[in-house]
């Protein structure tokens, strides 16, 4: 069922969340840097067995708790009831860097109802950190609180961000923002996996994040995350955030509005 009105009830939504990262990241772990099948899902978009098993294992999880629950999820197709409460995961994100070896991914688990993101569980299972928001409960790492960081301007700011999977042929490619960026702010890191980036500007390890053409998987459960832990969270031009828009401006809110002045300067160029 799906009456939840209150903090107490989300947080029966969240241990569920957990129970599910903790299955899946314990199984992305046990089968990291090990032979996989993999196909391509694109030119550069691919796709391996671990994510479709780990999607799997989240949503037995979640299905066997929330039977009347709905389900979006990247790797597959699931009819939807019309209920309230719709479970949005990614079930490793930063699979290039799974297929690749290289140990920064994570599964992002994110719970929304009657249209608001209500819980958020980002799980990095290399470091065994685990980030869990509720809505009105605050964002907590391993069970510590968190809050953003106080960098500004954006001149001292560590920024992450994204490309693309189609950046060689649209030129929606961020390459323009990234050049700005990168001339502006101390330092951009770009490592693979969006969830985890608003995981870190919520930790305060960021200072501020951007990307477009994200999914929601990608941002459901970071979203979260980064409000509770006192950020700011906007589309590029500073309104509201949609999780089914794309673009994303994520921040300490200290240097939110330099960044979206930022992208609004690149875009009066005609790129981005
Ligand atoms: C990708 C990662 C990456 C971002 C891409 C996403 P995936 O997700 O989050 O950091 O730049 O846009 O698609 O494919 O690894 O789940
Ligand atoms: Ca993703
Ligand atoms: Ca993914």
């Amino acid at each position: 069922m799906c009456h939840a009105a209150d903090m107490t009830t989300y947080q029966e939504y969240l241990e569920e969340a957990v129970v599910a990262a903790g299955i899946a990241g314990r199984y992305q772990k046990s089968r990291f840097a090990s032979t996989l099948n993999i196909e391509m899902k694109g030119d550069k978009d691919l796709v391996t067995e671990v994510d479709k098993e780990s999607e799997r294992l989240i949503v037995e999880h979640l299905l066997s708790c929330f039977p009347d629950h709905d389900i979006v999820a990247e790797e597959g197709d699931y009819a939807q009831g019309g209920s309230p409460c719709r479970w949005i995961i990614d079930p490793v994100d930063g699979t290039t860097n799974y297929a690749h070896g290289f140990p920064w991914f994570c599964c992002s688990i994110g719970l929304e109802m009657s249209g608001e993101m209500v819980a958020g569980v980002i799980y990095n299972p290399v470091y065994d950190e685990l980030f869990t928001a509720t809505k009105g409960g605050g964002a907590y790492l391993n069970g510590k609180r968190l809050s953003v960081s106080a960098s500004s301007p954006l001149k001292n700011s560590l920024l992450g961000t994204g490309f693309p999977y189609d950046c060689a042929t649209d030129p929606a490619n961020n390459f323009a923002n990234f050049i700005a960026f990168q001339k502006k702010a101390r330092g951009i890191r770009r490592a693979g996996a969006a969830a985890l980036d608003l995981a870190y500007v919520a930790a305060g390890r960021l200072d501020g994040f951007w990307e477009l053409k994200l999914k929601a998987w990608d941002v459901a459960a970071g979203v979260l995350l980064v409000r509770e832990a006192g950020g700011t969270v906007t589309s590029f031009d500073g309104s509201s955030f949609d999780i089914f828009s794309g673009r994303i401006v994520a921040s300490n809110g200290q240097i939110h509005e330099e960044m979206v002045s930022m992208l609004a300067l690149v875009a009066s160029t005609g790129a981005e």
